[in-house]
């Protein structure tokens, strides 16, 4: 089991990193320092804050650094691309473990705008990697952990899953680019020896995620009446991971994970698309109080995304099997949870 002490989180202010990091800050057996690392682009969950009003994070953030304390807790604000910050950050709190979230991560975005994209996730990963290079020099107490994506591996057809053996197969700029910063991790591994681990996971969804990605756009639209657009058919179908669970597996890779490896974090909960909202409408209306009717009627075909992959799927047996990570929560409990966590946040 590693030991770790001082715990860079790039992109710590984001969904799944902020939900990272009220993971940790409830550890009891985490004694050490949490350092976020975040740009804060509109991705952020700005809107959460209600600590001291610094815009420094989200409410996991604040409680975190309640719960961690001053001398525990550190935000910096910074971009991954820009090495001397990035450097005075790890000699300043003498970084031992990088767990790195910061990513652009909108496909739609990615679309529009791939430059973004690969400054961000190609060139901000390099960056990372070399000032670690640089720092650590060749220590193999440390650790750097690649939060990747099953985007990276192209579609499936109707049958088959993922694992860490496939191939990478990216069929849009985002998960391309996230494919090149994985081979970036491998190769300083192969090349270096720098200690690396990396996980893909499978959609995510829960408290803390930006209203631009589907399960909290939906939820917004609902409450406000708006329509629900669904893209093509709706049949494309994903694979959903509610992020409390994926945390747990992160942690479980950083403190357990053998060095070198490569871990998918699924959770077997496989739904088209169309029946996730059909399945979110329901739930809302129980939950709000509206009429299930009204919001099944608030459903609109609108033309398919570009390269808009028909199915991910993740087979999780390596994780289950080595480090006896299991997902806990079943899709129906994850949905309630978040939905009921969006609708307090819109004081619903
Ligand atoms: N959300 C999912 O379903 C999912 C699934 C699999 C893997 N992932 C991966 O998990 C990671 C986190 O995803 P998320 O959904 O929390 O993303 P997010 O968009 O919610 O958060 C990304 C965070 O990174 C920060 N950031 C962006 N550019 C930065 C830069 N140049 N320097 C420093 N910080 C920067 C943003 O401010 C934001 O806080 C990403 O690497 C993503 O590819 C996400």
């Amino acid at each position: 089991m590693r030991t770790l002490k001082n715990i860079l989180v790039t992109g710590g202010a984001g969904f799944i990193g902020s939900n990272f990091v009220h993971h940790l800050s409830n550890q009891s057996s985490f004694t050490g320092r949490v350092i976020v690392y975040d740009l804060l682009t509109y991705a952020s969950p700005q809107a959460n804050v209600n600590g001291n009003g610094n815009g420094n994070g989200t409410d996991y953030l604040n409680s975190a650094q309640k719960l961690l304390g001053d001398e525990r807790f550190f935000f910096q604000k910074g971009d991954i691309n820009d090495p001397e910050t990035l450097f005075s950050v790890f000699e300043q709190f003498e970084i031992d473990t990088v767990i790195h979230f910061a990513a652009e991560t909108h496909v739609d975005t990615s679309i529009i705008d791939p430059g973004r994209f690969v400054r961000t996730n190609v060139n901000g990963t390099f960056s990372l990697l070399e000032t670690a290079q640089a720092y650590w020099k060749g220590r193999e107490d440390v650790l750097f952990h690649q939060i990747s994506t099953d985007e990276e591996f192209g579609s499936l057809g109707i049958s088959g899953k993922f694992s860490e053996v496939s191939s990478y197969q990216p069929r849009n700029p985002y998960a391309a680019s996230k494919a090149a910063a994985d081979h970036l991790v491998k190769s300083y591994y192969h090349t270096y020896g720098l200690p690396v681990t990396l996980s893909y996971s499978s959609n995510n969804y829960g408290p803390n995620q930006h209203e631009e990605k589907l399960i909290p756009s939906m939820i917004s639209r609902m409450v406000t009446g708006k329509k629900l657009p669904i893209y093509g058919d709706g049949m494309q179908v994903r694979e959903w991971l509610y992020v409390g669970d994926h945390v747990k597996a992160i942690w479980n890779i950083a403190q357990t994970g053998e060095t070198g490896e490569s871990y998918a974090v699924g959770s077997g909960e496989e739904i088209k698309n169309i029946d996730l909202v059909q399945m979110l409408c329901c739930m809302l209306a129980e939950e709000a109080g509206l009429s299930r009717k009204r919001l099944l009627g608030l459903l609109t075909f609108v033309k398919d995304r570009l390269g808009h992959d028909r199915r991910y799927a993740l087979d999780h047996a390596k994780i289950k099997e080595k480090l006896g990570w299991i997902p806990e929560t079943d899709l129906e409990d994850g949905l309630r949870k978040t939905i009921i966590w969006y609708l307090k946040k819109y004081n619903f």
